[in-house]
């Protein structure tokens, strides 16, 4: 009877250690707090000391997010390397050269593989991250459900269709945030992400140089504003490759509405910022989320969260990479051994 509580109380116990399934796709709060319990500090950490040596890392990350998950879900895809038989996500244009911030998760991933091996996915610490870069640029803080697993395949073509450009148009934008089950209202609220972070010449220039038959620069950008973008940003793109302006003029490092009043005032750097205004309903959101940032901040991170549930692999879906630039070749090797030991089985029984 002894024996059997024992046995009872050791499976119980196995039971409650257990790491949660992530049941229908669900993803949870927590979900490493039995596997890894540390995965989200250890992120964390790495997220800090990388802000500290360069501020500038929060802003790649949160796109990073973004990027992910808009191509083949948050699958951790967008930090695959192109094969010698593959371009992958992050080569495609509108990843490179401008999305960084990859030695953060390379780094993270390697402080949590040395405590908890193979238990964390890629595309859960590009979440972490992203959260964290929230917090230490916004004071915006929220917890982000996760049990994410990492995808295989990552295609050049499928960022270019997924990802929406800057010179989109708003109906353009609703559809492409429409497509992952993000509202008119949603695409607003993630464009304040625009408050924070740099662009690259070539990502406004339609704005500023020939920008019509009529206009050399588009009306709809502040005057002053564009001339000095030009003097930035000069008309010959390959003596401009590498240089960035800040998105938001007001307050460039922190995650706040003031994206908002930039639109308002005709400072939006792209044409698809400008677009917010262009439809009424939009427009409504924008002036809404300028004139109250508490309410901004707490939508921005609800919005956050349901960007992070795009088409997510769950349970023995995907893998867990063990090296976020690469497919795990470790599962072939491992069928090839289960193969070894199949035929060894059958040599000896013979
Ligand atoms: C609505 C459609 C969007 C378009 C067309 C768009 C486009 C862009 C472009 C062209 C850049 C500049 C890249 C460069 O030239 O360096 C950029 C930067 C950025 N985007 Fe977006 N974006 C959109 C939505 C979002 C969303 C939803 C987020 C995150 C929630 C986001 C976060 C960022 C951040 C943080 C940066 C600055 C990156 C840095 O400093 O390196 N964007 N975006
Ligand atoms: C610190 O930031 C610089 C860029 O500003 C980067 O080149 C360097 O690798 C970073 N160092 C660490 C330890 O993260
Ligand atoms: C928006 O852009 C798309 C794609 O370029 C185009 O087909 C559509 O006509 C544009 N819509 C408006 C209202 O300009
Ligand atoms: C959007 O929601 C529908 C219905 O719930 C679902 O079938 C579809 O997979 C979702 N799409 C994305 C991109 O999450
Ligand atoms: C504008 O475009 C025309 C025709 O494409 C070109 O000849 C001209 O040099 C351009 N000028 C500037 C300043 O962009
Ligand atoms: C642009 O700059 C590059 C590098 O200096 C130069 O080789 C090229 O001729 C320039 N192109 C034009 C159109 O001025
Ligand atoms: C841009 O940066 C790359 C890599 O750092 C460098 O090789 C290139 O010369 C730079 N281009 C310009 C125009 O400064
Ligand atoms: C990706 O993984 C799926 C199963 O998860 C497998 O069927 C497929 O062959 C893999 N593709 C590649 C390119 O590794």
């Amino acid at each position: 009877m002894l024996a059997l509580m024992k046995l009872l109380s050791l499976f119980l116990l196995i039971v409650a250690v257990a790491p949660p399934a992530a049941v229908d796709g669900q993803l949870k709060v927590g979900f490493y707090s039995q596997s890894c319990p540390l995965a989200e500090s250890l992120v964390r950490q790495t997220v800090v000391s990388a802000y500290f040596n360069n501020s500038g890392v929060a802003a790649g990350l949160i796109r990073m997010f973004f990027h992910d998950c808009f191509v083949r879900g948050c699958d951790g895809s967008v930090l695959l390397d192109s094969t010698s038989s593959n371009l992958a996500e992050k080569d495609a244009p509108p990843n490179n050269p401008s999305l960084h911030g990859f030695e953060v998760i390379d780094a993270a991933k390697s402080a949590i593989e040395a405590r908890c091996p193979n238990t964390v996915s890629c595309a859960d610490i590009i979440a972490f991250a992203a959260r964290d870069s929230s917090a230490l640029t916004g004071n915006i803080y929220y917890a982000i459900p996760s049990g994410r697993r990492d995808g295989n395949i990552s295609l050049f073509f499928d960022a270019l269709a997924n990802l929406p450009s800057p010179l989109s148009n708003a109906s353009t934008l609703i559809k492409a945030f429409a497509a992952k089950n993000l509202t008119a209202d949603e695409l607003v609220t993630l464009s304040g992400a625009h408050s924070i972070g740099v662009s690259h010449c070539s990502s406004f220039r339609n704005r500023i140089y020939n920008f019509s038959s009529t206009s050399e620069t588009d009306p709809t950008l502040s005057a002053p504003y564009a001339a000095r973008l030009r003097s930035v940003c000069p008309f010959n793109s390959s003596l401009s490759g590498n240089t960035t302006v800040p998105m938001d003029v007001f307050s460039p490092t922190e995650l706040d509405n003031a994206y908002y009043v930039v639109l308002q005032l005709a400072l939006g750097l792209f044409t698809s910022d400008q677009a917010l205004l262009t439809q009424s309903s939009l427009r409504t959101a924008v002036n809404d989320n300028a004139g109250n940032g508490a309410e901004w901040a707490a939508k921005f991170a609800r919005a956050m969260v349901k960007m992070g549930n795009t088409e997510v692999k769950t349970g023995q879906q995907g893998e867990i990479r063990k090296n976020c630039h690469v497919v795990n070749k470790a599962s072939t090797l491992w069928n090839q051994g289960a193969e070894k030991e199949e035929v060894e089985e059958l040599v000896a029984n013979m």
